[in-house]
């Protein structure tokens, strides 16, 4: 192997990993820092990004509690982050209802935080002059905004404008040199899909839908995030990478 030869490598680089207290998040966080980025993680639950912090590989990384729905924790948030190379809009909920049963609500809680509120830190951070040329978004959309199945109707369709939301970021960011796009990750092993609406008897069968016959492990994303933010896919914006099997 040619030595220092790597174009995988994130080193050099400081990246914003949301929703990094908990499954893609942490594990991107973590993955990152190993790959030599210097991390900012974000996310609600203090313990949880503490826990995130303390398995981080190197020195020089910052945790900032924000909850990205909050007008003022987002300015903050923005204003103590140091300049960075590239994001990673991972932070998500989701809430299951068939479409006739769907509550205003809820409705409105999932667009806020998976949709509304990414457009909303894109554009401070933008605005803030806070990512540098040639910096990467990563934008975590779901292969349920394109597979859709009954219940899920206001996940998917967050997702799906997310999905459509880096396309537009590639587009208007390209003259800045900054990248964007979307991964679309299949169902994965986080706390997201342990909130009990699926029987585990139904998990087991949805599992074998999947050629590997297994759920994604968060790490699996990570390593998809990492090639989206380094230097190896210089060359791609304005795309989705469904990460799935
Ligand atoms: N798991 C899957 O199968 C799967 C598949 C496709 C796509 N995804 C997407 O991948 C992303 C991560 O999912 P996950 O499975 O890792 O979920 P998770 O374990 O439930 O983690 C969600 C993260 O989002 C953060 N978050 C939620 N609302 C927030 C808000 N208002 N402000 C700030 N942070 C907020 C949480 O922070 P706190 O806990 O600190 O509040 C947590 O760190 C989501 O966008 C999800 O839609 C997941």
């Amino acid at each position: 192997m040619m030595e220092g030869y790597n174009p995988y490598s994130l080193a050099g680089k400081t990246v914003l990993v949301t929703g990094a207290s908990s499954g893609i998040g942490r594990a991107t966080a973590i993955e990152c820092s190993r790959l030599g980025a210097t991390v900012v993680a974000t996310g609600r639950d203090e313990v949880r990004l503490g826990e995130t912090m303390a398995a981080l590989t190197g020195e020089g990384h910052v945790s900032i509690l924000a909850n990205l729905t909050n007008a003022e924790d987002v300015a903050r948030l923005v204003s103590e982050l140091p300049q960075i190379d590239g994001f990673v809009c991972n932070a998500g909920i989701t809430r299951r209802r068939p479409v006739s049963y769907v509550k205003e609500e809820e409705l409105r809680e999932v667009f806020e935080t998976n949709t509304f509120a990414v457009f909303t830190l894109t554009k401070a951070i933008m605005k803030a002059k806070k990512m540098n040329r040639g910096g990467s978004m990563v934008f975590i959309s779901s292969m349920a905004a394109r597979q859709v199945t009954p219940g899920n109707a206001m996940y998917a369709a967050s997702k799906a404008a997310l999905e459509s939301f880096a396309r537009s970021c590639a587009q208007e960011y390209a003259p800045m040199q900054v990248r964007a796009n979307a991964i679309l990750p299949g169902m994965v092993e986080t706390p997201l899909n342990k909130q009990g609406v699926l029987s585990a008897e139904m998990i087991e069968r949805d599992k074998q839908n999947y050629l590997l016959k297994r759920y994604g492990k968060p790490e699996e994303i990570a390593w998809a995030v990492i090639y989206l933010l380094s230097d190896a896919s210089a060359w791609i914006s304005g795309t989705s990478m469904m990460v799935t099997c």
